[in-house]
């Protein structure tokens, strides 16, 4: 298919508008918003990137809030990457394409009841939790809410600067929910984070602990994202203590998204 046939039907174009490099492996890139492009804090969308003839096509979460002007994503430079290795040397204008569809269903929109939200990030798995706290509905919906950010290295922490601006500037509001944010080293001397894998730190009981806050059945509802290995340990722990997916049909304690 060539570009401008995409252009008018499945997919559209968008360009960088802003770059910044938390690391030399790790970018949060802002882009132009196509109008009628909607979706819910959560969901994912669909770039594309020429390599040759030949359009790649990519999941990114969305990290802005809905009502932002602009999209943004947060992603990592994989080694050797097909995608990746493009997304690096891309610069402020240039193009990337868009699929007009969104996609995804782990929002906080899934779970008809409970009152805890936790969300569980390895890497970059933190992205839709973004989205989701730069939004005022999270806030209204949940009593309480627990972000936990698992990284190799203290380095690779991040948007924790603007987290604990929207923690504090939600706090003691009511009606608001009070937000937990806990942060997990495993390759560093983890300084006043917690130290090791997130699931390490459940089966402990440290996360529970760190948030002064027990994981139930009744309460708690979880979303999952990143590392694969890390959401399906966390997956068999969580049935351990009685919970399960989310189905269509079926309401559940957990959701989760696997980012490769
Ligand atoms: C639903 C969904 C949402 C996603 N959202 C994001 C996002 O917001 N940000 C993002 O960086 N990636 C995200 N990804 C992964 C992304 O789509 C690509 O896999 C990634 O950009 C690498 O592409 P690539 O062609 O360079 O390498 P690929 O050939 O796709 O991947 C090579 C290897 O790199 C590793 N890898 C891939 N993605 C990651 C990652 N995010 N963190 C650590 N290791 C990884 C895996 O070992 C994978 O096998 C998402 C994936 C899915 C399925
Ligand atoms: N980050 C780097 O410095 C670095 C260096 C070279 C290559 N890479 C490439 O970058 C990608 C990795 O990126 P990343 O560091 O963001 O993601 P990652 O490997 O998923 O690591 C993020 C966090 O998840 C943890 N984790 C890994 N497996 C887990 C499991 N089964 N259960 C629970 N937690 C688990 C890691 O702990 P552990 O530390 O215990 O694994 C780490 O704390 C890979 O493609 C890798 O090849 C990264």
């Amino acid at each position: 298919m060539t570009t401008d046939a995409l252009a008018s039907d499945k997919a559209t174009r968008i360009h960088i508008t802003r770059l910044h490099r938390w690391t030399d492996k790790l970018i949060t890139f802002r882009t132009t918003r196509p109008a009628g492009y909607e979706f819910t804090p959560g969901q994912y969308a669909r770039l594309g990137l020429h390599n040759g003839g030949v359009m790649i096509w990519r999941a990114y979460s969305l990290t802005s809030a809905p009502n932002e002007e602009e999209l943004e994503f947060y992603g990592i430079i994989v080694e050797g990457g097909q995608f990746t290795s493009m997304l690096d040397r891309l610069k402020q204008g240039d193009e990337l394409w868009l699929d007009r569809q969104v996609f995804g269903f782990m929002t906080p929109g899934r779970f008809d009841d409970g009152e805890d939200l936790w969300m569980l990030a390895t890497g970059t798995g933190i992205g839709p939790f973004i989205s989701i706290l730069r939004d005022e509905q999270a806030w209204q919906r949940w009593r309480r809410m627990v972000l936990v950010h698992g990284v190799r290295h203290l380095h690779e922490l991040a948007y924790a600067d603007e987290l604990k601006t929207l923690q504090a500037s939600h706090a003691g509001i009511q009606g608001m929910a009070a937000l937990t944010l806990l942060q997990a080293v495993s390759r560093d001397d983890p300084g006043q984070c917690l130290q090791g894998r997130i699931t390490t730190l459940l089966a402990s009981g440290a996360l529970e602990h760190s948030a002064a806050m027990p994981l139930t059945v009744e309460q708690s509802r979880i979303m999952l994202c990143g590392n694969p290995a890390m959401i399906e340990e966390t997956r068999k722990m969580l049935h351990e203590r009685g919970m399960r997916p989310v189905r269509r049909m079926n309401p559940g304690q957990f959701v989760t998204e696997n980012y490769w």
